[in-house]
């Protein structure tokens, strides 16, 4: 689940160590972007997706947008979950934290995301969590969705916008970014270009897949609940085209998008 295209990314890098099970995948296109939205929102459009995805058979749902999972993962484990007994729902935070605390070398770990991600503070909390001596610099980049969700990622405007969200994290000499959105992998060639050899990028693309087929073998009962024809369905809560149209450039093939009603 993803307020938009951005999961899609996360999906094709699972689909491709995960091959044999079925996904649904669920995009919220008609409220994108969640980033600027208020946290009692963002929550109230998470349960939405939960409760869409455990009525399509879903066994485990992973909130494949930093936002959903930064505002509302918890809350939804400890206070919504109960109400789904022997379902799972995960984020995508913990990997890529993990994943820096390892890589980074001088301790200086940047974080880019939607205002949302960076004013939970969720990212430097964990980080922290795991090596309290981490300097974390964070920065939200408000009008990056708006440009991947638009197709226009490639543009002047957008490698403008992204050196200017960039300048302040490498004045602080940063050794490891983290691109706290899903929506941002598509960005990496270009962020690439901009933070230079000496900057490890940890995208969540190349992460969380092999951490779920971890989480799989440690707990075979989920696994063996999750339907494996290799099917998947994709859904959209706005079909107008455009859904099919870029979200195919996220999964890296065509694909065909189903209505979703939430709510
Ligand atoms: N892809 C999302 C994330 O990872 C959603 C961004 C948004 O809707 O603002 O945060």
């Amino acid at each position: 689940y993803d307020a938009g295209f951005g999961g899609l990314d996360i999906l094709r890098g699972i689909v491709s160590v995960l091959p044999q099970l079925n996904y649904v995948y669920l995009g919220d296109t008609a409220r994108v972007p969640y980033g600027p939205r208020k946290w009692k929102e963002i929550y109230e459009f998470t349960k939405q997706a939960v409760d869409f995805l455990f009525a399509h058979d879903c066994e485990l749902i992973i909130l494949a947008c930093n936002t959903a999972s930064s505002v509302s993962l918890r809350k939804i484990q400890q206070e919504y979950l109960p109400k789904y007994p022997g379902k799972r729902v995960l984020g995508v935070l913990r990997p890529s934290v993990e994943e820096a605390v390892m890589v980074t070398k001088n301790k200086r770990v940047g974080v880019i995301g939607t205002e949302a991600t960076i004013n939970s503070n969720v990212f430097k909390v964990e980080l922290q969590k795991l090596n309290p001596k981490i300097e974390v610099f964070q920065r939200a980049c408000p009008l990056l969705v708006p440009l991947v969700e638009s197709g226009e990622q490639d543009s002047l405007k957008s490698k403008t916008v992204l050196k200017k969200y960039l300048a302040p994290l490498l004045r602080e000499e940063i050794d490891t970014l983290i691109l706290g959105c899903t929506h941002y992998g598509i960005l990496e060639k270009h962020l690439k270009k901009i933070v230079g050899p000496k900057v490890e990028i940890i995208s969540e693309a190349r992460i969380v897949p092999q951490k779920l087929k971890d989480y799989l073998i440690r707990h075979q009962e989920i696994e063996a609940k999750i339907q494996k024809m290799g099917e998947i369905v994709f859904y959209s809560t706005d079909l107008n085209g455009k859904f099919e149209e870029l979200g195919g450039k996220f999964f890296g093939k065509k694909i065909k998008a189903l209505k979703a009603t939430l709510g």
